[in-house]
């Protein structure tokens, strides 16, 4: 039995009949990481705030630790939470903004003293106690936020969000802190971001969700390496994977009309023969050299590593190579492509061909 299931889940406002999730079906073990990933307004926040009981559940059965929780309040539902914004008590301390819920809950003294030890060695507060969140960083804001989570001692945490306020280097931190706590303490996380850096580094698992459905589920590498779908294939990864529009003749890929590339038997014979279809390569999967020309629209520098961009008729790819590259926008390279980086997809559907 899994430790949380969500069982056809569904989410309308209104007995409208647009969803707002739909079919929502997964299983997440004790202890996991569970990361749920989607552009803006395909679910994220509602779908977490149905698992923590701030939003009714208009259809399907969500258990915790094997108990249905549909109508169980919130308190019930051995969670806590951490939202984008911290929430935090602006005339409170950081240590009582830490206690508060559990003063609420009359937890003993000597108890309280105990978890705000705890927690505040994990978030290393322990300098910054007595001060208001106004005299904090936002990172130093985020950690008391991340405290006041686990001193409540629930087994499940619920984040949303908790990053985006941070800035790039804080939130690199803030991402191995995270993880180091929830394996400390053995809790379960479900960890809701737009960020597919955050989805890859910190998710045993990852949900990918578009307009409220499930695109795909699986751990990084497997997303990574085997979309089952156009949209899972250019969310995940960064630059975007490059896109076209090819057919296949015999045992020739045409890309645009133009550029060609002769493909094993064992995949030909896997495509449509004279339909239009869509490729798809990784920008690290473009080679330097070989008989492919392309002409080069703008590069970048990042020192360790090059980004070179090409006009193409529909949409310009990029290519992603390490080192450093003495490239000049204007000029034509010469590029080729092994067919097994390849990937294809139905232009109609945009699943995965094959
Ligand atoms: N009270 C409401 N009534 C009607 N529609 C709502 C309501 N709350 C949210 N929605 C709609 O539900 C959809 C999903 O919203 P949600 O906040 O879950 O998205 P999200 O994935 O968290 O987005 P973001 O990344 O911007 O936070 C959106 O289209 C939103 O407009
Ligand atoms: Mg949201």
């Amino acid at each position: 039995m899994a430790f949380i299931e969500l069982k056809h889940l569904q989410k309308t406002y209104n007995n409208q009949q647009q969803f707002i999730l739909k079919d929502i079906n997964v299983d997440i073990q004790k202890g996991e990481f569970f990361v749920i990933v989607g552009p803006s307004g395909s679910g994220k926040s509602t779908l977490l705030n149905m698992i923590a009981g701030l939003e009714n559940i208009t259809a399907g059965v969500l258990t915790i630790n094997g108990q249905e929780m549909n109508d169980e309040p919130p308190r019930n539902r051995q969670i806590s939470m951490v939202f984008q914004h911290y929430a935090l008590y602006p005339h409170l301390t950081v240590e009582q903004n830490i206690l508060f819920n559990l003063k609420m809950r009359k937890i003993s003294k000597k108890e309280q003293e105990k978890l705000l030890k705890d927690a505040v060695a994990l978030t290393s507060l322990e300098n910054h106690l007595s001060q208001k969140p106004h005299e904090l960083s936002g990172g130093q804001q985020q950690r008391v936020a991340l405290a006041r989570a686990i001193v409540n001692d629930a087994p499940i945490c619920l984040m949303d969000e908790p990053l985006s306020n941070l800035d790039a280097q804080l939130r690199a931190q803030m991402r191995t802190e995270i993880r180091r706590i929830q394996q400390k303490l053995g809790l379960t996380i479900l960890y809701v971001t737009h960020d597919q850096t955050e989805a890859m580094t910190m998710g045993d698992r990852i949900m990918v969700l578009h307009e409220g459905v499930i695109q795909q589920i699986g751990k990084p590498l497997d997303l990574y390496n085997h979309p089952q779908n156009l949209f899972v294939a250019r969310f995940i990864g960064s630059p975007k994977m490059n896109i076209a529009r090819a057919i296949c003749k015999e045992q020739q890929l045409i890309i645009e009309g133009e550029w060609k590339i002769e493909l094993p038997q064992s995949i030909a014979t896997t495509l449509p023969q004279q339909e239009e279809f869509l490729i798809g390569i990784r920008p690290e999967h473009l080679q330097k050299g070989g008989d492919l020309q392309m002409h080069v629209r703008s590069i970048e520098q990042l020192g360790h590593e090059t980004h070179v961009t090409f006009y193409m008729p529909q949409e310009a790819w990029a290519a992603k190579w390490s080192g450093q590259h003495e490239i000049d926008a204007g000029t034509t390279l010469s590029i080729s492509i092994d067919p097994q980086n390849i990937y294809f997809f139905d232009k109609e559907t945009e699943k995965l061909l094959g």
